[in-house]
Order: C-alpha cells, then sequence, then structure tokens
C-alpha cells in the first residue's frame, strides 16, 4: 500500500486562510505558465486507486458545486460525526472513521494500492502514524499570515529523502519527497 499527498501550500506553510478560503491559491502565480499546465495533478490521478481525505476537505470541494472532480473514483471521507453524501455522488463516495492504521487495513481490504490522502488535519494524523509514503507540495510564491497548517506536532521527527524538485514559470516550485521509514 502507497499513500501518496499532493497538496498545495503559501510559502508560509498554510493550506487554506482560517475560514477555510483557497482562493489565494488560484491567484498568487506571477508571469505565464502554459494553460495545458496541471503540475503533475493529472499524473497522480491516474495512478492512484482511491482518495481518502477529511471531512473539511471534502466539504470545500462540495461547496464548489458542478461537476464533482474525481470521477468514478472511489473517495472515502473520514468522520467521527458523520457527512451528508448527495445522491449524485453516492455511488464513489464513502465515509470512514478510526485510526490511520484501520483505515489502511479497509483500503487493503477493498484492493486498494496506492491512496491519494487529502485535508491538512487528516495528512497530520497519518504522517503521526507512519503510514504517509510521499508527499508532494507545491509552494505558492504568497505569504498569508495564518491559516491552516500543512504540518503539526509530532511525536518524532519524520524524515525525508529529497526525490525531485521542479519551478514553473508563475513561480510555483514544486517539491516532492519519500518518507524515510
Ligand atoms: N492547499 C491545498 O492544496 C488544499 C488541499 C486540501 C485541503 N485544503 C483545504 O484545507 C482545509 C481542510 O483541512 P483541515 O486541516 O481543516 O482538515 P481535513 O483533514 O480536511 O478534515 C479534518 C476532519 O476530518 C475528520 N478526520 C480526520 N481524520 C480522521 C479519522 N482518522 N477518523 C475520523 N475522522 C477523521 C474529522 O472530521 P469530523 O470533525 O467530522 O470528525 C476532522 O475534523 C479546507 O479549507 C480545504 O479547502 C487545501
Amino acid at each position: 500500500m502507497k499513500i501518496s499527498v499532493y497538496i498545495a501550500t503559501s510559502l508560509d506553510g498554510f493550506i487554506a486562510r482560517e475560514d477555510g478560503d483557497i482562493e489565494w491559491l488560484h491567484n498568487s502565480g506571477h508571469g505565464d505558465v502554459d494553460k495545458s499546465e496541471d503540475f503533475g495533478y493529472e499524473a497522480l490521478m491516474s495512478s492512484v486507486d482511491a482518495l481518502v481525505m477529511g471531512r473539511n476537505t471534502y466539504e470545500k470541494v462540495l461547496s464548489f458545486g458542478g461537476e464533482w472532480p474525481y470521477g468514478k473514483k472511489p473517495v472515502f471521507v473520514l468522520t467521527n460525526n458523520g457527512v451528508e453524501i448527495p445522491k449524485r455522488i453516492s455511488d464513489t463516495v464513502s465515509s470512514l472513521s478510526g485510526s490511520p492504521q484501520k483505515i489502511v487495513k479497509e483500503m487493503e481490504k477493498l484492493g486498494h494500492r496506492h491512496i491519494y490522502l487529502d485535508g491538512g488535519i487528516t495528512i497530520q494524523k497519518f504522517l503521526e502514524a507512519g503510514l504517509v509514503d510521499e508527499l508532494t507540495i507545491t509552494k505558492i510564491p504568497v505569504l498569508i499570515g495564518t491559516g491552516i497548517p500543512l504540518f503539526g506536532p509530532l511525536s518524532k521527527d519524520v524524515k525525508m529523502k529529497h526525490l525531485q524538485t521542479n519551478t514553473f514559470d508563475n513561480g510555483f516550485v514544486q517539491s516532492r519527497y519519500e518518507v524515510i521509514k
């Protein structure tokens, strides 16, 4: 089982403003980047079997309305409190709770081999549990001062091996790391 994180942060390490706003993600590039540039998103999506995301991230994606961005990929929403899943996506979206270890076991039981993990709190819990294999972090050239952080407290250091860094003409800097286990 491989678990990958693919996420964008401000230069000061936030994934969203305190109120969940992520507009700055789209407005903070400077200079031109090819319209077809997707920053490796499709390559990642085509390599994963399923997504596991926190309830806050799910509700944010849902709030955008329009077409469900994950197509027919199974999406597991983590929540201890339950979540509303609209009928139009209920054949691919379901909710789940439990420790990261339990969630990974369930994914394995379902035959999933590569998971895209999303959401700040969710990523922090899986990192603490030693269950993240790879992180791709796209640094957006903006400081937003306060917000929802990507990383948080850990009971021990998590060492990373740097695999690759790509820079884009709009100032985005994307680095890929493997978690050393
Ligand atoms: N910059 C980016 O690329 C990017 C990417 C993703 C998300 N975001 C933004 O980040 C924000 C969301 O991140 P977030 O840190 O607030 O949280 P999150 O990880 O999306 O959601 C946290 C919630 O997930 C549930 N959860 C997590 N682990 C669980 C587990 N093991 N078992 C049961 N439930 C679990 C809990 O829900 P309950 O409270 O229901 O129990 C928890 O409150 C949104 O604004 C989103 O737009 C940005």
